[in-house]
């Protein structure tokens, strides 16, 4: 790899991201370091970190606030897309990576840098979507990730780093990898790596568990138009306070835990643990509004695109050409989801218990009832019923 005079680095404020500071101007020639961190509404507070980045070495160091682009162009599309990876895990960590990708391409562009960083390491998904999003917006741009092939266990990162001034952290580092937004947490590592161990109680901090949820439940209902979320209980929302408010409802009724084995693109099985309730609430009700509105055929082959779209946001191809198919697709459909949902909210669960649509539902109640108002043409099932049988009942006479 030719050298980097110049490079962007993706800053946490955490003793990798730190070290990755001295570590590319020392060890791989960079002259200038350049930090981003990037809020997502993960309730850091910024400004010490801005600041350790530029204690470090960097020398500038950029703070930006991404919460709005982060939930409408990718927390509302995965809604859309009804996004469950394995059919479980909603992507709040995957759905971040492309829009810090695009944010460090834009920076590097306007600071003349000629690569880009980021402090990943070798065994886990980001470092695909950092890597393989970069690749897509800015293919002259250089990626570097000293901490995929410094070797360094983290004491000898600690002892770098302080050979370079940076502090060691002080508190005793919690055993758990963390990563948050405002979608949700991801927890990693310490004793959850024995998948047969229950994640104890005090690695969550959006939901309360079941059995300290109330005893009374809470029916909610959210709005849609278009697909989007737009209100909770008759209340017009932005995007991002209606996030806020269906991960504060949702979370106090303990609904949103994910405990789950989980295919790694990098070939490996790992056990995570996430909270996202807000995000899993609003899928919930979003699927329901869509069996209301959307014809049969058109919902049968959505929901087999869904996985692919899941699928291929996990696994870093969020600026690829059939993200941009699927996503066409997915756009056309939801032109008639329109209407709310109501859910009930008790002890853990998100129960669906009504939903309705005033322009677009395909719900019809003279063919639906069994009541005297029943419109449906009874007699002429006989004959569907002869010629949809037809082949079955030759191919068995064939049989006989
Ligand atoms: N396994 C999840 C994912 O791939 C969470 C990753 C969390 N990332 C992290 N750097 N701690 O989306």
């Amino acid at each position: 790899m030719g050298r980097a005079k110049k490079a962007v680095l993706a800053y946490s404020g955490g003793v990798d991201t730190s070290v990755c500071i001295p570590y590319l101007k020392n060890e791989w020639g960079v002259e200038e370091v350049i930090t981003f961190a990037a809020d997502l509404g993960q309730g850091d507070e910024l400004e010490p970190i801005r600041q350790k980045a530029l204690d470090s070495g960097a020398s500038q160091s950029i703070v930006g606030d991404l919460i709005e682009p982060f939930i409408t162009e990718f927390a509302f599309p995965a809604i859309r897309a009804n996004a469950l990876y394995e059919g479980r895990y909603p992507l709040s960590t995957a759905l971040a990576r492309p829009l810090i990708a695009r944010r460090l391409v834009e920076i590097a562009r306007e600071v003349g840098a000629d690569a880009v960083a980021h402090g990943c390491t070798g065994k886990g998904n980001d470092q695909v979507r950092f890597d393989v999003a970069i690749g897509a917006l800015a293919p002259d741009l250089k990626v570097l990730t000293p901490a995929r092939e410094w070797g360094m266990s983290r004491e000898e990162t600690i002892a770098y780093g302080e050979r370079c001034g940076i502090p060691s952290p002080v508190s005793k580092k919690s055993p758990y990898s963390i990563d948050l937004n405002l979608l949700g947490r991801s927890i990693e590592a310490g004793p959850l790596e024995d998948p047969n161990v229950e994640p104890p109680e005090e690695i969550y901090a959006l939901t309360v568990s079941v059995e300290a949820a109330p005893d009374q439940s809470q029916v909610v209902e959210i709005g849609f138009e278009q697909g989007n979320p737009v209100s909770i209980d008759g209340v017009r929302l932005d995007p991002v306070s209606l996030i806020r408010k269906a991960n504060e409802l949702a979370g106090r009724h303990g609904f949103g835990r994910l405990d789950m084995i989980e295919n790694r693109v990098v070939g490996i099985k790992s056990r995570e643990i996430y909270e996202t309730p807000g995000l899993l609430l609003l899928i919930k009700a979003h699927q329901e509004l869509e069996s209301l509105t959307l014809a049969a055929d058109v919902l049968r082959s959505k929901r087999q695109l869904e996985q692919q779209w899941a699928d291929l946001v996990y696994q870093g191809l969020w600026y690829g050409p059939l993200k941009d198919a699927l996503d066409g697709f997915i756009e056309r459909t939801q032109t008639a989801v329109n209407g709310s949902v109501k859910v009930k909210l008790h002890k853990g669960n998100a129960t669906v218990v009504g939903r309705s649509s005033s322009t677009d539902s395909l719900y019809v109640p003279t063919m639906a009832t069994y009541d005297a108002g029943d419109q449906f043409d009874h007699r002429a099932a006989e004959g569907f019923i002869y010629v949809w049988g037809l082949p079955t009942r030759l191919w068995a006479n064939r049989r006989l």
